[in-house]
């Protein structure tokens, strides 16, 4: 494990101290989120939990679940649910974030707005002092509309760039729908911007979280640091 995972697995661990027996879960998606699996596979093995089910905001993250043996069902039928654990590209002071680097942020808001509690893990690197320092906003859009986003997104100031795959093949997000990076630079307010995002037909959702946190798990070299709005 490199340190960067290392930090990874350490927020993970944190997170994994807020799941109690029987809780059913909302799942995440991302390479810090998987380590919260992995955790999780471990504490049900030795017995320590039980009775977890858990809801996945992606196909990847479903995968997974099942590969380490770890109970999932639908959303459909666990309309409520107790925790959500999941990671962020990037957290500000106020507990902000912006999320979507792994094209999933529908489905992790879907499942975060249905939580009791909302815990984000991250490692340092990913703090900053205001959104869009270090990270553009993923909007996800319907395939129709392409193009009139793309120039909304450019008249509100944004550098937009459609995201491709690895293999610089078109992304798809789970729900078939693209995927546009906006990068505004520093976002002074991020509540105005979601409102003028979630305005516009052909915006499925965006990747600003605002105020839906509620605890901040970041690993630091010299240890965890647990932040609460
Ligand atoms: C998925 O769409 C994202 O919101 C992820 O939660 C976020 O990109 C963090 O991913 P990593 O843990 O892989 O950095």
């Amino acid at each position: 494990m490199n340190n960067q995972d290392n930090l990874k697995r350490k927020s993970a661990e944190k997170a994994v101290e807020f799941v109690k027996s029987g809780m059913v879960l909302g799942f995440g998606t991302g390479s810090t989120f998987n380590h919260v699996l992995h955790v999780l596979a471990e504490k049900l093995n030795s017995g320590e939990l039980k009775n977890i089910i858990g809801v996945s905001s992606s196909k990847k993250t479903e995968r997974l679940a099942i590969e380490l043996l770890i109970p999932t069902d639908t959303l459909a039928n666990n309309p409520k649910l107790d925790l959500t654990i999941d990671g962020a590209d990037e957290v500000d002071k106020k507990l902000n974030l912006i999320k979507g680097g792994g094209a999933a942020h529908l489905h992790e808001k879907v499942i975060a707005q249905v939580s009791e509690k909302y815990v984000i893990i991250v490692d340092e690197s990913k703090v900053s002092n205001s959104l869009g320092e270090k990270w553009a906003v993923p909007v996800e859009v319907i395939k129709m509309a392409l193009t009139v986003e793309k120039e909304y997104l450019q008249l509100l100031g944004a550098e937009v760039k459609q995201r491709l795959n690895d293999n610089g093949s078109v992304l798809n997000t789970d729900e078939g729908n693209y995927i546009l990076d906006a990068n505004f630079g520093v976002i002074e307010n991020p509540k105005k911007l979601a409102r003028k995002l979630e305005k516009r037909a052909g915006i499925v959702e965006h990747g600003l979280f605002v105020k839906m946190a509620n605890f901040v798990v970041v690993a630091k070299e010299d240890g965890v640091e647990v932040l609460e709005r």
